[in-house]
């Protein structure tokens, strides 16, 4: 059974907000943000063990001051979710989806469903505002599984007639990490010729554009950090911050597509992610530029 474990205060209180995903990356920033800007926030959870622990890769743990409600609920599982929008709740913010979690589920049941139960939780009930985090240029490869699933939940937004607002990001810092983890282990693997670029975004700079998302009246916003690098300038940085010299690996994107069909013939879902990799390792993904931190702070923050 869901159960939330505080009163919601009375009435003429800030204004409130729903974080789903509030255990992930950008979530955890997210309800901090809002926090910040004195909003009343309630944190839908699956457990509350994973919302006290740190995130990956730098992101906050979240104290239970820091939120002022949390509410035990599976977004997969509607019949869990009865009182997640009781009132007042002006705004729901979702950053649902799967990027390293194991639980055996597709993007269809986690990235769509999950995000799909929301919406409809809030059709049900008085929130005002949808804010849904997509992915820069997702439109443009909706054949992949992850994301014909976030572009379902943004054309059922469209249609839901609640007011929203769509965040397309980059690549996220997080995912940088992962290469600097690479770095530190002597050799960087990149999928394809690394020339392709980007421009990733720290989770706390974003966290800035969603809540200035959620206050606004765009109904989508595009969004990256403020270094466009390609691939290879990426772990190049990353050896240069670990005192490293670079050794970087190459996997052709014929046999990066060989080894994602692959993994999808044992595991239909790690094959989507490996699939989604590949792809993202033959595209751009230049956004406007809202983020301020440098990739090379990070990395020195993370070493
Ligand atoms: N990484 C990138 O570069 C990038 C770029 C653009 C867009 N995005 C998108 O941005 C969103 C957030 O990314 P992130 O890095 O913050 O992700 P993350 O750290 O993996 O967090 C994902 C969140 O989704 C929740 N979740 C996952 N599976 C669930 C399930 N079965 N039931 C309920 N909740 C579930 C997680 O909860 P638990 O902790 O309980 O598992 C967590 O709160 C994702 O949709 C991602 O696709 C990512």
């Amino acid at each position: 059974m869901p159960k939330r474990e505080e009163e919601s205060p009375v009435v003429d209180s800030p204004k409130h907000v729903v974080v789903a995903g509030v255990t992930g990356y950008l979530g955890k920033f997210v309800a901090q943000e809002f926090k910040n800007r004195g909003y009343w926030v309630r944190a839908l959870t699956r457990s509350m063990a994973s919302l006290e622990r740190p995130g990956p890769f730098t992101a906050p743990a979240i104290s239970r001051g820091a939120v002022d409600e949390v509410f035990i609920g599976e977004a997969t599982k509607p019949e869990t979710l009865s009182g997640l929008c009781a009132g007042p709740v002006d705004i729901l913010f979702s950053s649902i989806g799967i990027s390293r979690q194991r639980d055996g589920l597709t993007f269809e049941q986690v990235d769509y469903q999950a995000n799909r139960n929301l919406i409809e939780l809030c059709r049900d009930s008085d929130v005002r505002k949808f804010v849904y985090v997509s992915m820069l240029g997702a439109e443009q490869i909706a054949d992949l599984a992850i994301t014909k699933a976030h572009e379902r939940v943004v054309n059922d937004l469209e249609r839901s007639g609640l007011e929203y607002a769509i965040v397309r990001p980059s690549g996220y810092f997080s995912d940088m990490g992962a290469v600097l983890d690479m770095a530190k282990r002597g050799r960087v693997l990149l999928v394809g010729d690394g020339t392709n670029r980007f421009n990733p975004i720290h989770g706390a700079d974003l966290a800035a554009v969603c809540v200035d998302a959620a206050e606004g009246e765009d109904l989508v916003v595009e969004a990256g950090g403020p270094d466009i690098l390609s691939q290879r300038e990426v772990a190049e940085l990353a050896f240069d911050v670990v005192g490293l010299p670079v050794k970087v690996t190459i996997i052709p994107l014929w046999l990066a597509y060989g080894l994602a069909r692959f993994i999808g013939i044992l595991n239909r879902q790690f094959g989507d992610l490996a699939k989604f990799i590949v792809t993202s390792g033959e595209v751009d993904g230049v956004g406007p530029t809202r983020g301020k931190t440098s990739l090379r702070s990070y990395f020195e923050e993370l070493v």
